[in-house]
Protein backbone atom coordinates (compact mmCIF):
# COMPACT_ATOMS: atom_id res chain seq x y z
CA UNK A 1 0.00 0.00 0.00
CA UNK A 2 1.39 3.16 -0.87
CA UNK A 3 2.34 5.63 2.01
CA UNK A 4 0.08 8.48 2.70
CA UNK A 5 2.18 10.85 4.54
CA UNK A 6 5.84 9.70 5.94
CA UNK A 7 8.89 11.92 6.72
CA UNK A 8 11.60 11.53 3.72
CA UNK A 9 14.83 13.15 3.56
CA UNK A 10 13.45 16.28 5.66
CA UNK A 11 11.17 16.65 3.83
CA UNK A 12 6.90 16.14 4.32
CA UNK A 13 5.87 13.91 1.55
CA UNK A 14 2.26 13.38 0.60
CA UNK A 15 0.58 11.17 -2.50
CA UNK A 16 -1.68 14.13 -3.84
CA UNK A 17 -5.26 13.25 -3.20
CA UNK A 18 -6.83 15.26 -5.13
CA UNK A 19 -4.84 13.10 -8.57
CA UNK A 20 -5.92 9.63 -7.79
CA UNK A 21 -6.76 7.74 -9.09
CA UNK A 22 -5.79 8.32 -12.29
CA UNK A 23 -2.29 9.64 -11.59
CA UNK A 24 0.26 8.71 -8.65
CA UNK A 25 1.70 12.03 -7.94
CA UNK A 26 3.67 12.92 -4.56
CA UNK A 27 4.24 16.01 -3.03
CA UNK A 28 6.92 17.42 -0.77
CA UNK A 29 6.53 19.70 1.82
CA UNK A 30 9.20 21.90 3.25
CA UNK A 31 7.27 24.34 4.86
CA UNK A 32 5.05 24.74 7.53
CA UNK A 33 3.30 26.66 4.98
CA UNK A 34 3.61 24.10 2.48
CA UNK A 35 1.76 22.00 4.82
CA UNK A 36 -1.21 24.39 5.88
CA UNK A 37 -1.49 24.62 1.87
CA UNK A 38 -1.74 20.95 1.28
CA UNK A 39 -4.26 20.62 3.66
CA UNK A 40 -6.73 23.64 2.69
CA UNK A 41 -6.13 22.25 -0.99
CA UNK A 42 -6.73 18.60 -0.04
CA UNK A 43 -3.58 17.35 -1.03
CA UNK A 44 -4.18 15.33 2.01
CA UNK A 45 -7.32 15.00 4.01
CA UNK A 46 -9.21 12.49 6.19
CA UNK A 47 -9.39 13.86 10.09
CA UNK A 48 -6.65 11.38 11.08
CA UNK A 49 -4.19 11.99 8.44
CA UNK A 50 -5.01 15.80 8.32
CA UNK A 51 -3.83 15.41 12.42
CA UNK A 52 -0.50 13.79 11.38
CA UNK A 53 -0.17 16.16 8.78
CA UNK A 54 -0.30 19.09 11.47
CA UNK A 55 1.88 17.45 13.71
CA UNK A 56 5.03 17.10 10.71
CA UNK A 57 4.48 20.72 9.82
CA UNK A 58 5.13 22.00 13.32
CA UNK A 59 8.12 20.44 13.11
CA UNK A 60 9.01 22.34 9.35
CA UNK A 61 7.94 25.40 11.30
CA UNK A 62 10.26 24.61 13.95
CA UNK A 63 12.99 23.78 12.20
CA UNK A 64 12.43 26.94 10.17
CA UNK A 65 13.16 29.33 13.81
CA UNK A 66 16.43 30.48 13.89
CA UNK A 67 15.87 31.96 17.67
CA UNK A 68 18.43 29.78 20.14
CA UNK A 69 16.46 31.52 23.20
CA UNK A 70 13.47 29.27 24.25
CA UNK A 71 10.75 32.17 25.13
CA UNK A 72 11.58 33.09 21.91
CA UNK A 73 11.59 30.16 19.97
CA UNK A 74 8.12 29.28 21.85
CA UNK A 75 6.73 32.51 21.20
CA UNK A 76 7.30 31.93 17.18
CA UNK A 77 6.48 28.58 17.32
CA UNK A 78 2.89 29.38 18.74
CA UNK A 79 2.46 31.63 15.98
CA UNK A 80 3.24 29.61 13.21
CA UNK A 81 0.32 26.52 14.74
CA UNK A 82 -2.11 29.58 15.16
CA UNK A 83 -2.17 30.13 11.23
CA UNK A 84 -1.99 26.32 10.85
CA UNK A 85 -4.66 25.93 12.99
CA UNK A 86 -6.54 28.06 10.23
CA UNK A 87 -6.61 25.45 7.29
CA UNK A 88 -9.51 23.64 7.83
CA UNK A 89 -11.90 24.20 10.61
CA UNK A 90 -14.39 20.84 11.11
CA UNK A 91 -11.54 17.83 11.47
CA UNK A 92 -10.31 18.28 15.46
CA UNK A 93 -7.19 16.50 14.73
CA UNK A 94 -5.51 19.32 13.11
CA UNK A 95 -5.95 21.15 16.93
CA UNK A 96 -4.94 17.97 18.54
CA UNK A 97 -1.79 17.27 16.63
CA UNK A 98 -0.70 21.11 16.90
CA UNK A 99 -1.79 20.92 20.52
CA UNK A 100 0.37 18.20 20.98
CA UNK A 101 3.95 19.32 19.41
CA UNK A 102 3.05 22.69 21.49
CA UNK A 103 2.88 20.61 24.80
CA UNK A 104 5.97 18.37 23.60
CA UNK A 105 7.79 21.61 22.61
CA UNK A 106 6.50 23.18 26.18
CA UNK A 107 7.93 20.27 28.29
CA UNK A 108 11.36 20.54 26.24
CA UNK A 109 11.94 24.46 27.23
CA UNK A 110 15.40 23.33 29.14
CA UNK A 111 16.80 21.62 26.36
CA UNK A 112 18.99 23.24 23.55
CA UNK A 113 16.96 24.33 20.93
CA UNK A 114 18.43 22.19 18.18
CA UNK A 115 17.80 19.19 20.56
CA UNK A 116 14.21 20.03 20.93
CA UNK A 117 13.62 20.71 16.93
CA UNK A 118 14.73 16.96 17.01
CA UNK A 119 12.47 15.88 19.85
CA UNK A 120 9.74 17.41 17.93
CA UNK A 121 10.80 15.50 14.76
CA UNK A 122 10.61 12.66 16.69
CA UNK A 123 7.18 13.37 17.98
CA UNK A 124 5.68 13.63 14.57
CA UNK A 125 6.89 10.67 13.49
CA UNK A 126 5.65 8.66 17.13
CA UNK A 127 2.13 10.21 16.40
CA UNK A 128 2.09 8.81 12.80
CA UNK A 129 3.00 5.43 14.34
CA UNK A 130 0.50 5.75 16.70
CA UNK A 131 -2.53 6.43 14.28
CA UNK A 132 -1.61 3.61 12.62
CA UNK A 133 -2.09 1.16 15.84
CA UNK A 134 -4.83 2.88 16.61
CA UNK A 135 -6.11 1.98 13.28
CA UNK A 136 -5.28 -1.37 14.01
CA UNK A 137 -6.55 -1.69 17.10
CA UNK A 138 -9.94 0.15 15.85
CA UNK A 139 -10.10 -2.87 13.30
CA UNK A 140 -9.74 -5.51 15.80
CA UNK A 141 -12.66 -4.11 17.93
CA UNK A 142 -14.71 -3.27 15.24
CA UNK A 143 -14.37 -6.50 13.28
CA UNK A 144 -16.50 -7.70 15.96
CA UNK A 145 -19.29 -6.09 15.28
CA UNK A 146 -19.16 -7.55 11.49
CA UNK A 147 -20.73 -10.87 10.30
CA UNK A 148 -19.60 -12.73 7.91
CA UNK A 149 -20.86 -12.28 4.34
CA UNK A 150 -21.69 -8.64 5.34
CA UNK A 151 -22.78 -6.08 2.93
CA UNK A 152 -21.02 -3.06 4.12
CA UNK A 153 -21.83 0.93 2.81
CA UNK A 154 -19.73 2.96 3.76
CA UNK A 155 -19.97 7.01 3.11
CA UNK A 156 -16.64 9.12 1.95
CA UNK A 157 -13.29 7.97 2.22
CA UNK A 158 -12.28 6.93 5.88
CA UNK A 159 -9.23 4.25 4.62
CA UNK A 160 -4.98 4.50 4.79
CA UNK A 161 -5.88 7.33 2.44
CA UNK A 162 -7.64 9.36 5.39
CA UNK A 163 -5.03 8.31 8.12
CA UNK A 164 -1.10 7.36 8.11
CA UNK A 165 -2.51 3.73 7.13
CA UNK A 166 -4.78 1.30 7.75
CA UNK A 167 -7.74 3.29 7.71
CA UNK A 168 -10.33 3.87 10.53
CA UNK A 169 -13.81 2.40 8.93
CA UNK A 170 -12.08 1.02 6.37
CA UNK A 171 -9.55 -0.15 8.71
CA UNK A 172 -12.84 -2.42 10.40
CA UNK A 173 -13.53 -3.41 6.92
CA UNK A 174 -9.65 -4.67 6.52
CA UNK A 175 -9.72 -6.23 9.84
CA UNK A 176 -13.05 -8.15 9.14
CA UNK A 177 -11.43 -9.53 5.73
CA UNK A 178 -8.01 -10.08 7.88
CA UNK A 179 -10.06 -12.29 10.35
CA UNK A 180 -11.53 -14.56 7.13
CA UNK A 181 -14.59 -12.84 6.32
CA UNK A 182 -16.17 -12.37 3.18
CA UNK A 183 -17.04 -8.60 3.81
CA UNK A 184 -18.48 -6.75 -0.16
CA UNK A 185 -18.35 -2.70 -0.04
CA UNK A 186 -20.88 -0.87 -0.98
CA UNK A 187 -19.01 2.52 -1.70
CA UNK A 188 -21.16 5.81 -1.96
CA UNK A 189 -19.21 7.99 -4.42
CA UNK A 190 -19.54 10.86 -1.85
CA UNK A 191 -20.48 14.23 -3.85
CA UNK A 192 -18.93 16.66 -4.18
CA UNK A 193 -15.25 15.72 -4.21
CA UNK A 194 -15.91 12.30 -4.74
CA UNK A 195 -13.67 11.02 -2.13
CA UNK A 196 -15.47 7.52 -2.46
CA UNK A 197 -15.45 7.02 -5.77
CA UNK A 198 -11.95 8.50 -6.30
CA UNK A 199 -10.18 7.33 -3.04
CA UNK A 200 -12.04 4.53 -1.29
CA UNK A 201 -12.90 2.09 -4.62
CA UNK A 202 -9.51 2.74 -5.73
CA UNK A 203 -7.95 1.27 -2.09
CA UNK A 204 -10.33 -1.16 -1.55
CA UNK A 205 -9.45 -2.49 -5.48
CA UNK A 206 -6.00 -2.31 -4.31
CA UNK A 207 -6.54 -4.44 -1.85
CA UNK A 208 -8.91 -6.81 -3.87
CA UNK A 209 -11.33 -5.83 -1.58
CA UNK A 210 -14.71 -6.65 -3.28
CA UNK A 211 -16.76 -3.27 -3.58
CA UNK A 212 -19.42 -1.93 -5.78
CA UNK A 213 -19.28 1.78 -6.31
CA UNK A 214 -23.07 3.61 -6.19
CA UNK A 215 -24.25 7.08 -6.48
CA UNK A 216 -24.79 8.62 -2.59
CA UNK A 217 -28.39 8.87 -4.18
CA UNK A 218 -28.86 4.64 -4.73
CA UNK A 219 -28.48 4.26 -0.82
CA UNK A 220 -31.92 4.05 0.11
CA UNK A 221 -32.44 1.50 -2.88
CA UNK A 222 -30.41 -0.82 -1.93
CA UNK A 223 -31.01 -0.81 1.62
CA UNK A 224 -34.31 -1.48 0.45
CA UNK A 225 -33.52 -4.44 -1.42
CA UNK A 226 -31.89 -6.01 1.92
CA UNK A 227 -28.35 -5.27 0.22
CA UNK A 228 -27.05 -3.80 2.69
CA UNK A 229 -26.18 -5.31 6.90
CA UNK A 230 -24.61 -2.83 8.47
CA UNK A 231 -22.81 0.77 7.81
CA UNK A 232 -19.45 1.83 9.01
CA UNK A 233 -18.16 5.33 8.18
CA UNK A 234 -15.80 7.60 9.80
CA UNK A 235 -15.43 11.01 11.33
CA UNK A 236 -14.15 14.46 11.59
CA UNK A 237 -15.29 15.22 14.80
CA UNK A 238 -17.54 13.34 17.70
CA UNK A 239 -19.11 15.65 20.14
CA UNK A 240 -19.47 14.70 24.06
CA UNK A 241 -22.95 13.31 23.57
CA UNK A 242 -21.87 11.80 20.30
CA UNK A 243 -22.98 13.32 17.84
CA UNK A 244 -20.70 13.35 14.85
CA UNK A 245 -19.66 15.25 12.12
CA UNK A 246 -18.46 13.80 8.94
CA UNK A 247 -18.34 14.54 5.14
CA UNK A 248 -21.90 16.04 3.87
CA UNK A 249 -24.57 13.07 3.26
CA UNK A 250 -23.58 10.84 6.40
CA UNK A 251 -26.73 12.18 7.90
CA UNK A 252 -29.24 10.87 5.37
CA UNK A 253 -27.24 7.45 5.44
CA UNK A 254 -28.24 7.67 9.28
CA UNK A 255 -31.46 8.42 9.04
CA UNK A 256 -31.88 5.63 6.20
CA UNK A 257 -30.31 2.77 8.12
CA UNK A 258 -32.66 3.91 11.24
CA UNK A 259 -35.09 3.52 8.92
CA UNK A 260 -34.02 0.01 7.54
CA UNK A 261 -33.11 -1.13 11.28
CA UNK A 262 -29.69 -1.41 10.14
CA UNK A 263 -26.65 -0.88 12.50
CA UNK A 264 -24.94 2.41 11.63
CA UNK A 265 -20.88 2.37 13.11
CA UNK A 266 -18.72 5.40 13.13
CA UNK A 267 -15.06 4.28 13.79
CA UNK A 268 -12.86 6.81 14.76
CA UNK A 269 -9.59 7.10 17.04
CA UNK A 270 -9.79 9.35 20.54
CA UNK A 271 -8.11 12.04 18.53
CA UNK A 272 -11.58 12.52 17.08
CA UNK A 273 -12.89 13.21 20.28
CA UNK A 274 -13.96 16.47 21.03
CA UNK A 275 -15.46 16.24 24.54
CA UNK A 276 -15.11 20.41 25.07
CA UNK A 277 -18.35 20.44 22.98
CA UNK A 278 -21.73 19.25 24.52
CA UNK A 279 -23.24 18.43 21.49
CA UNK A 280 -23.01 18.78 18.06
CA UNK A 281 -24.66 22.03 16.70
CA UNK A 282 -21.10 23.75 18.33
CA UNK A 283 -18.88 21.94 15.48
CA UNK A 284 -17.91 24.18 13.14
CA UNK A 285 -18.92 23.44 9.17
CA UNK A 286 -16.48 24.22 6.97
CA UNK A 287 -17.76 25.58 3.44
CA UNK A 288 -15.69 25.32 0.21
CA UNK A 289 -15.59 26.30 -2.96
CA UNK A 290 -19.15 26.63 -5.35
CA UNK A 291 -16.66 25.47 -7.82
CA UNK A 292 -16.50 22.05 -6.30
CA UNK A 293 -20.03 21.79 -6.50
CA UNK A 294 -20.42 23.40 -10.07
CA UNK A 295 -17.95 21.11 -11.76
CA UNK A 296 -16.48 17.58 -11.83
CA UNK A 297 -12.86 17.28 -12.72
CA UNK A 298 -12.78 20.74 -13.63
CA UNK A 299 -16.11 20.10 -16.28
CA UNK A 300 -18.54 22.81 -15.54
CA UNK A 301 -21.71 20.82 -14.76
CA UNK A 302 -24.18 24.04 -14.13
CA UNK A 303 -24.88 27.19 -15.46
CA UNK A 304 -22.00 30.40 -15.49
CA UNK A 305 -23.56 32.45 -12.13
CA UNK A 306 -25.52 29.31 -10.50
CA UNK A 307 -26.02 30.13 -6.88
CA UNK A 308 -24.81 27.00 -4.77
CA UNK A 309 -23.94 26.11 -1.66
CA UNK A 310 -21.47 23.90 -0.16
CA UNK A 311 -21.35 22.35 3.26
CA UNK A 312 -18.98 20.16 2.95
CA UNK A 313 -19.94 18.25 6.37
CA UNK A 314 -22.80 17.34 8.56
CA UNK A 315 -23.86 16.42 11.86
CA UNK A 316 -25.66 13.08 12.65
CA UNK A 317 -27.43 13.17 15.89
CA UNK A 318 -26.16 10.38 18.29
CA UNK A 319 -29.97 8.71 18.17
CA UNK A 320 -28.80 7.55 15.12
CA UNK A 321 -25.60 6.16 15.82
CA UNK A 322 -25.57 2.35 16.91
CA UNK A 323 -21.64 2.37 18.48
CA UNK A 324 -18.81 4.12 18.22
CA UNK A 325 -15.70 2.19 17.52
CA UNK A 326 -12.45 3.86 18.98
CA UNK A 327 -8.70 2.11 19.42
CA UNK A 328 -10.03 2.13 23.24
CA UNK A 329 -12.83 0.09 22.85
CA UNK A 330 -16.43 0.26 21.24
CA UNK A 331 -18.55 2.50 22.54
CA UNK A 332 -22.59 2.62 23.02
CA UNK A 333 -25.32 5.02 23.94
CA UNK A 334 -25.24 6.72 26.65
CA UNK A 335 -22.54 7.85 24.60
CA UNK A 336 -21.68 11.17 27.28
CA UNK A 337 -20.53 8.07 29.82
CA UNK A 338 -19.04 5.35 27.20
CA UNK A 339 -17.17 8.36 25.77
CA UNK A 340 -15.75 9.79 28.61
CA UNK A 341 -14.95 6.34 29.98
CA UNK A 342 -12.97 5.14 26.53
CA UNK A 343 -11.32 9.00 26.74
CA UNK A 344 -9.88 8.47 30.18
CA UNK A 345 -7.84 5.38 29.19
CA UNK A 346 -5.83 7.70 26.34
CA UNK A 347 -3.22 9.46 27.94
CA UNK A 348 -3.55 12.18 25.70
CA UNK A 349 -7.14 12.80 25.26
O1 LIG B 1 -13.20 16.56 3.40
P1 LIG B 1 -12.46 15.32 3.78
O2 LIG B 1 -12.17 14.41 2.63
O3 LIG B 1 -11.25 15.62 4.62
O4 LIG B 1 -13.49 14.55 4.72
C1 LIG B 1 -13.13 13.30 5.22
C2 LIG B 1 -14.20 12.64 5.99
O5 LIG B 1 -15.28 13.16 6.17
C3 LIG B 1 -13.85 11.32 6.62
O6 LIG B 1 -14.96 10.48 6.69
C4 LIG B 1 -13.31 11.58 8.05
O7 LIG B 1 -12.30 12.52 8.03
C5 LIG B 1 -12.81 10.34 8.68
S1 LIG B 1 -11.33 9.80 7.96
C6 LIG B 1 -10.76 8.44 8.78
Amino acid sequence: MIKTIEWVDGAVRMIDQTRLPTEKVFVDCRTIEEVSLAIKTMIIRGAPAIGVAAAMGVSLGADAILSEDFAEFYAQLEKKCAELAKSRPTAVNLAWGIDRMKRVAKAGKDLAVPDLKKRLREESQRICDEDIAANQAMGSFGQTLIGDGNNVLTHCNAGALATAGFGTALGVIRASVNAGKKINVLANETRPFLQGARLTVWELMEDNIPVKLITDSMAGYFMQKKQVDVVVVGADRIAANGDVANKIGTYMVAILAKNHNIPFYVAAPISTLDLSLANGEEIPIEERSADEVTTINGKRMAPVGAVVAHPAFDVTPNGLVTAIITDKGIARPPFTESLKKLAGQSADS
